[in-house]
């Protein structure tokens, strides 16, 4: 049965640990795994911009001694050339496996579900699975186990904010989350779906953050969506500034999964600061996705 990678929610918490455990072994000592994937090779098919997931998943399979080989849509005709089957039965001769950032989730799932290559979902409209597991690894890094932690999320109800929903429910952490009410509301029907045990949704910023041991925000407007003005204006006060940092406990870290609008979402003052994680997050992507990749292909 071929694992793929498209969604937290299709995982026991049993997995999602065991790649967080092999990240750190790689991590603490990666000249030791430079042979892990030998000859093993990763196929890379971005429809959106990337520059964190392609640079960690490039270099990341390359330090573990497997092949990365990028594909441009139009060079392949994705789509248009041939049957999708075909296409990824072709690429299936050569690569072991897949990572694909679009904009069409239930197109990833129609991909994984054809069963011919493990399909990693490198962003979707829908989900970001690869950044949370990654930002959970940073998360407990700094401040201990994820599930002693209350996390706060500033900003859009979006692809990266559905993965920390799912998040909370399999590592059974607090969410707490502040988005404008008319977000909520054109989102209600999918929230009400996630039956969520662990997330509570805030329209008051100072009472979502409060307490909490991290912050985290992204983008108002993420790739692809339309009508960026209004959504901006919609958001203008759910900004993570000093402020709302100080409604935090007091050694609470800020994330972001980047790239950053600064001084939209969040101020220099906030993402420079000393409370920030974001590089360290950035340079976590690696360690995990090396340890995502051992897993879809040994376990
Ligand atoms: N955080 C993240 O996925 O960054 P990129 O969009 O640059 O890959
Ligand atoms: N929500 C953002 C995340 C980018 C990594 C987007 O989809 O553009």
């Amino acid at each position: 049965m071929i694992k793929h990678f498209i969604d937290l929610d299709s995982f026991r918490k049993k997995e999602l640990r065991q790649i967080l455990s092999f990240a750190q072994i790689i991590k603490k000592n990666p000249l030791k795994y430079s042979s892990l994937l030998k000859s093993k090779s990763l196929g890379l098919l971005f429809e959106k911009q990337s520059t964190r997931t392609r640079l960690s998943f490039s270099i990341g399979m390359q330090k573990i001694g497997g092949h990365v080989i990028e594909l441009n849509k139009n060079d392949v005709g994705f789509e248009s050339r041939e049957t999708t089957k075909d296409l990824l039965k072709t690429m299936s001769q050569y690569f072991d496996l897949l990572i694909i950032r679009n904009d069409d989730h239930n197109k990833l799932l129609e991909l994984a579900s054809l069963n011919i290559l493990p399909i990693i979902n490198g962003l979707s409209n829908y989900s970001h699975p690869c950044q949370i597991l990654s930002d959970i690894f940073t998360i407990e890094e700094t401040l201990g186990k994820i599930e002693n932690q209350t996390i706060a999320w500033v900003g859009d109800l979006n692809n990266v904010l559905i993965s920390l929903l799912q998040a909370a429910e399999i590592f059974n952490f607090k969410l707490k989350i502040a988005v404008p009410e008319s977000i909520l509301i054109s989102n209600h029907k999918m929230i009400k779906k996630m039956n969520l045990r662990y997330s509570k949704f805030f329209t008051q910023i100072s009472k979502a953050v409060k307490d909490t041991n991290c912050v985290m925000t992204d983008v108002w407007v993420s790739m692809g969506e339309k009508n960026s003005k209004s959504k901006k204006i919609i958001l203008q006060d759910f900004q993570v500034n000093d402020q709302v940092m100080q409604y935090a406990k007091k050694n609470a870290i800020f994330m972001h999964c980047l790239p950053a609008h600064r001084n939209e979402e969040v101020t220099d003052s906030v993402i420079d600061g000393k409370q920030s994680k974001v590089w360290q997050q950035a340079q976590n992507r690696m360690y995990v996705q090396q340890s995502i990749l051992n897993f879809l292909l040994k376990s």
